[in-house]
């Protein structure tokens, strides 16, 4: 494994590009899938873990996928599925896999994937999405660890409600139901940009899908056209890591290719808590030069409200704000994992619960932290740039999955961060 090392208190300044959504290509790739003999050309791809391995997934079932992360670029010619079952391996190593199953009961009529487990920050269960898949005419069988959906009579269109706006069993339902005879409507679907970005992708691909971005989603079916283009939109997480970096840094950046209306909540969450956020044609720019304060309760919620992924960017932003800012989180049950690790900054949380309490502190001290996930990972690196002192951040795989070049990208903004191999890792 890798470990990132921070050598903290530098302010950061300059310009960020911000990539392709992760949570928007992944569910995109999958939906590759979809309609015999067709070819996809996807750009603004994000140089990912995640995307190689989705890739890798995607050649198991017989698929040709080709992926230039260099280019950013992932072309798919679906026309000979070999196979319609995920293997255990890559479903373990990739929840989001688990996005295929859809597409697979769409295009084969069948689909037999490895049951995703739980991961740091929650059991995850799929049960929505199973409940969707039977809603359209699948019978699901679940055993020995994988699940079996089959649909011999193929899937009919129907009226399916979701008992939470899962983001993931909105994208799955929506692939499988491209292939249902007759219109499925979907009711209160979530509303995710990155929904929106899979509508528009299924649409130039022949599919007849709308209300994407509000809690009904109508798809009326699906006539493949042979070969589709789509640009990935800009990843709203990504530009929040960087913006919660400059607030925890302090300093002066702009991000470009940044889409300010994905992520208003942070904005504004940021502009209480004393950063100076300016909007205009040409991205976002943040600073931050005298203290932090505390700002209104960060409650999370599905979109549009505060995202979930961006909670522990902001509280390791907040850890030395004057005053004492309250986390809520509301959509994972164990999204906190990141807390006892922020304390060795010597930051004072406190967690009751779905409450995280932060009371600034006037000095972080750098430390050997270990990375708990994704999000959480990259809070740590957050926190070490606004410590003194050396951090390391060890497991910093997990960040590697999500975020394209992060060390590089800090490093051009000024900020001193290397990756090295672990040799304990
Ligand atoms: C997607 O995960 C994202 N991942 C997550 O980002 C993100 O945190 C999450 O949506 C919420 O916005 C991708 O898009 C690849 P959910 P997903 O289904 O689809 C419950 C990151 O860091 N639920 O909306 O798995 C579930 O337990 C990752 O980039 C059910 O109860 O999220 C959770 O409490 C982390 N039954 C809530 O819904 C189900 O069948 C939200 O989950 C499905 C979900």
């Amino acid at each position: 494994m890798e470990k990132l090392v921070i050598n903290g208190g530098k302010r950061l300044a300059g310009r960020v590009k911000i990539s392709g959504a992760k949570n928007a290509v992944l569910p995109i790739i999958a939906a590759t899938l979809l309609g015999q003999d067709t070819k996809s050309r996807l750009d603004e791809v994000p140089a990912l873990e995640d995307v190689h391995t989705i890739a890798e997934v995607l050649r198991e079932l017989g698929v040709n996928a080709d992926y230039d992360a260099e280019a950013h670029q992932f072309t798919v010619e679906s026309s000979n599925i070999v196979c319609w079952e995920a293997p255990y391996d890559l479903v373990r190593k990739m929840r989001a896999s688990f996005l295929i199953m859809g597409p697979l009961l769409a295009r084969c009529g069948r689909a037999k994937i490895s049951l995703p487990g739980g991961c740091a920050i929650g059991t995850r269960p799929i049960d929505l999405h199973l409940k969707g898949f039977e809603a359209l005419g699948a019978e699901i069988e679940i055993g020995h660890g994988f699940i079996d959906a089959n649909a011999p009579q193929g899937l009919k269109g129907a009226r399916i409600y979701l008992d939470f706006p899962s983001v993931g069993a909105t994208e799955n339902v929506m692939l499988a139901a491209c292939a249902a005879e007759g219109t499925t409507v979907l009711t209160n679907a979530a509303r995710e940009p990155e929904i929106v970005d899979l509508q528009s992708f299924l649409n130039a691909k022949g599919a007849s899908i709308h209300g994407a971005g509000s809690p009904e989603i109508r798809i009326d079916g699906f006539s493949p056209v042979p070969y589709t283009e789509h640009s990935v939109l800009p990843d709203r997480i990504a530009a929040a890591t960087y913006l919660c970096a400059a607030a925890a840094a302090g300093g002066d950046i702009r991000l470009t290719h940044a889409v300010p209306e994905h992520l208003e909540t942070v904005l504004s969450a940021l502009r209480q808590m004393g950063c100076a956020i300016v909007v205009d044609a040409d991205g976002i720019r943040l600073r931050r030069f005298g203290p932090m304060r505390a700002g209104r309760p960060v409650i999370t919620r599905p979109y549009p409200g505060f995202p979930t992924d961006a909670q522990a960017l902001l509280m390791a932003a907040s850890l030395r704000a004057e005053g004492t800012n309250v986390f809520v989180e509301n959509i994972f049950e164990s999204r906190f994992r990141h807390v006892p690790e922020l304390r060795r900054f010597g930051a004072d949380v406190r967690v009751e619960g779905r409450v995280a309490m932060v009371c600034g502190v006037k000095t972080l001290y750098g430390a050997p932290v270990t990375a708990t996930d994704l999000r959480g990972g990259a809070a740590m690196v957050l926190a070490g740039l606004s410590a003194e002192g050396e951090t390391q951040v060890f497991d910093s795989g997990h960040i590697e999955r999500g975020y394209e070049r992060f060390d590089e990208c800090l490093g051009a903004l000024g900020a001193d961060v290397k990756r090295l191999e672990d040799p304990q890792g």
